[in-house]
């Protein structure tokens, strides 16, 4: 498994005013887009493509396009779909499926309440999104998802990770073709599953508390 942590002050500068208490969710959700843009940079550098033969004004020449099949993007919901708009916008001409879990907050156990995944995920690279890689679980079981599919090499962007989450993936993944992109590895879990000093719940920062 690769692990790559962003170094770059911008992120940084970017995760502060996210991590912020008194952040209100319109800037929030604007800020979780511009960081999956900036990761995404990273996350796409072993991108498939194919060359293309095209005309500019002076000659032709050889450029590149995304290769057929398409990278697949997969949102966890509800997170993860903040992430989504700031993703396709690096990769407009990517598929997306869809990933509904929701972590038991007792017993830190995620459970699968929606999937919209192509049936045959052969050859393809996804690319899974969610802001928050706490204990592990909800990420590890959607890469189980993938791997189980066919898909060829799964990356995870998330934009804050806690050390126990990343150990937990790598013993799971064993030796597949996965890669963490992540915005900052955080201290650790508390007693609560919530990574310190984190953000809180990234679903209710984005979209309000549901009961
Ligand atoms: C959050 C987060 C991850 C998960 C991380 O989602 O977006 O999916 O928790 O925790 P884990 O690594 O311990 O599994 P949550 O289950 O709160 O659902 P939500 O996105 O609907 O708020
Ligand atoms: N899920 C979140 O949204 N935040 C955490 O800190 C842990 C899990």
């Amino acid at each position: 498994m690769r692990v790559h942590v962003a170094d770059h002050p911008l992120i940084t500068h970017k995760l502060t005013v996210l991590r912020d208490l008194e952040t209100p969710s319109p800037v929030f959700r604007e800020l979780t887009a511009e960081l999956v843009t900036l990761l995404a940079y990273e996350a796409t550098r072993g991108v498939r493509v194919e060359p293309i033969r095209i005309r500019t004004p002076v000659t032709e020449t050889t450029g590149a396009r995304l290769a057929d099949p398409y990278p697949l993007v997969v949102p966890i919901l509800r997170a993860g779909l903040g992430m989504l708009e700031g993703m396709t916008r690096l990769l407009p001409t990517a598929e997306v499926g869809f990933l509904g879990m929701a972590r038991n907050e007792e017993t830190l156990q995620p459970t699968t309440y929606a999937e919209r995944l192509p049936a045959d995920l052969r050859g393809r690279q996804c690319y899974v999104l969610d802001p928050m890689l706490a204990t592990g679980g909800s990420l590890g079981a959607a890469m189980d998802f993938l791997f189980r599919r066919g898909a060829s090499e799964v990356t995870a962007i998330c934009l804050i990770a806690a050390p126990e989450g990343v150990a937990e993936i790598e013993r799971r993944v064993a030796d597949r073709a996965v890669t963490l992109v992540l915005g900052a590895v955080d201290e650790r879990l508390n007693e609560h599953g919530y990574i310190v000093p984190g953000l809180g719940d990234a679903g209710d920062r984005l979209y309000g508390t549901v009961a």
